[in-house]
């Protein structure tokens, strides 16, 4: 494993940090978590030098923090650094706040959170965690040893991106970054300028979720005829750590052979290690990807949970993979035979609700009716 510098130089972190946030489960939701496989997987990360693990309160229906904790027994809390953050969905007050800390701490079975986060910020929820004086709390908490680094992830659009991480003397930032996204969001720009006013830059999504690593989708094709034998995810992972700006990557990882592949890029890969033929391979993907997918949906969740059980991220998945591969899809069979009634498309009364949420700033209530007319089957 690859190790950088992190809080001006006092801790090193390993390139590649595990993102808690899709731990494999037992069904088709958010939980519960397959104990047995997530533990292996936190404890083989560990094992191979992965010593960041990023969690949230909201993660896994709100059981992620107490799976981490328990994970981390045995002697592997004190070899990693945690991170969880501040989830606007977590509180409503200053009171709120302060008790959430204490609770995590108790969830997480530790004495200490190493990074702590004000989670997935947007203009309301700035409002609300500088009304309610969070920041401050936070502080408090950093000054009685219960907090040692603070940072905050943001999915927002530049300018606010840049205006938040001059608000606030932070140690770091979190980003979603990757070759398709290089444009949206903090984007190339907001990377540059956070790394320039001293922050640690921490991504996330490098995968897109994971869409970014199928080798099903056109998009690919450009990676197949580069004559390199590299997977389409580990071109992605490749062009992210070619960033001098970035501290680590988290990626999702829950299956054992992605852990395996990704620690491997980790260590082969490195700040301007592609040269100009690859940076050109991964430009001609990233027109392809621009010009076939429908929904930059990337499955983070936060949209849920829908009023009416509509199961969003899902939606999206299978419409996406509909329009990428034509024709009777495999989108059309799950939608048609492997999905529960109550959270198909049709169910959506376009209440806005997860609009507000959405960090891809997806109009969903619009979409939802094409994605029912698209996917249904006639009797
Ligand atoms: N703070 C925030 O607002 C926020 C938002 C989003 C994420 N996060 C954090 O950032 C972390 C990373 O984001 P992410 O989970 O979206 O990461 P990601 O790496 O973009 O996506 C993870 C998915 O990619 C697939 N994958 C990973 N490695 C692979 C490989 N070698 N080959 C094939 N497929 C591979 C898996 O998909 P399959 O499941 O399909 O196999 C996995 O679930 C999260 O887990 C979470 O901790 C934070």
């Amino acid at each position: 494993m690859r190790y950088r510098p992190f809080g001006r130089g006092k801790e090193r972190v390993s390139v590649l940090g595990l993102g808690c946030m899709r731990m494999p489960v037992l069904g088709d939701g958010f939980s519960p978590i397959d104990e047995e496989r997530a533990t292996a997987i936190v404890r083989s990360a560990i094992e191979r030098g992965i010593n960041y693990l990023d969690t949230a309160p909201t993660y896994h229906d709100g059981t992620g923090e107490d799976f981490v904790g328990r994970a981390l027994q045995g002697g592997y809390r004190d070899k990693v650094h945690l991170a969880t953050k501040m989830s606007r969905k977590a509180v409503d007050s200053r009171e709120d706040c302060r008790q959430l800390i204490s609770d995590q701490l108790r969830r997480l079975r530790s004495d200490r959170i190493d990074m702590y986060l004000l989670h997935n910020v947007t203009k309301d929820s700035w409002r609300f965690f500088e009304d309610v004086g969070a920041l401050d709390l936070i502080e408090r908490a950093r000054d009685r040893g219960e907090i040692s680094y603070v940072g905050f992830s943001s999915h927002e659009e530049r300018d606010f991106f840049m205006d938040l991480v001059d608000a606030h003397d932070w140690d770091f930032c979190q980003i979603q970054f990757n070759y398709a996204d290089r444009g949206i969001q903090a984007g190339e720009e907001g990377l540059r300028h956070a790394a320039s006013r001293g922050l640690e830059v921490v991504v996330m999504e490098p995968l897109k979720g994971g869409i970014l690593a199928r080798d099903d989708l056109p998009f690919m094709e450009a990676f197949r005829s580069s004559g390199k034998d590299w997977s389409p995810a580990e071109w992605s992972l490749r062009w992210v750590w070619d960033w001098p700006q970035v501290s680590v990557v988290l990626s999702g990882m829950n299956e054992m052979a992605q852990l395996e592949e990704n620690c491997r890029v980790a260590e082969e890969s490195g700040p301007l290690s592609l040269g100009p033929e690859e940076l050109r391979t991964l430009e001609r993907a990233k027109e392809s990807f621009d010009s076939s997918l429908q929904v930059p949906c990337s499955s983070c969740g936060y949209c849920l949970p829908c009023p009416q059980g509509v199961n969003i991220p899902r939606m999206f998945t299978l419409y996406n993979n509909h329009l990428l591969s034509g024709g009777r899809s495999w989108g059309v069979t799950m939608y048609n035979f492997a999905t529960a009634e109550a959270e198909l498309a049709g169910n959506c009364v376009a209440c806005g609700e997860c609009e507000e949420k959405c960090p891809q700033d997806l109009l969903v209530s619009e979409l939802m009716p094409r994605v029912h007319r698209e996917l249904l089957l006639d009797d």
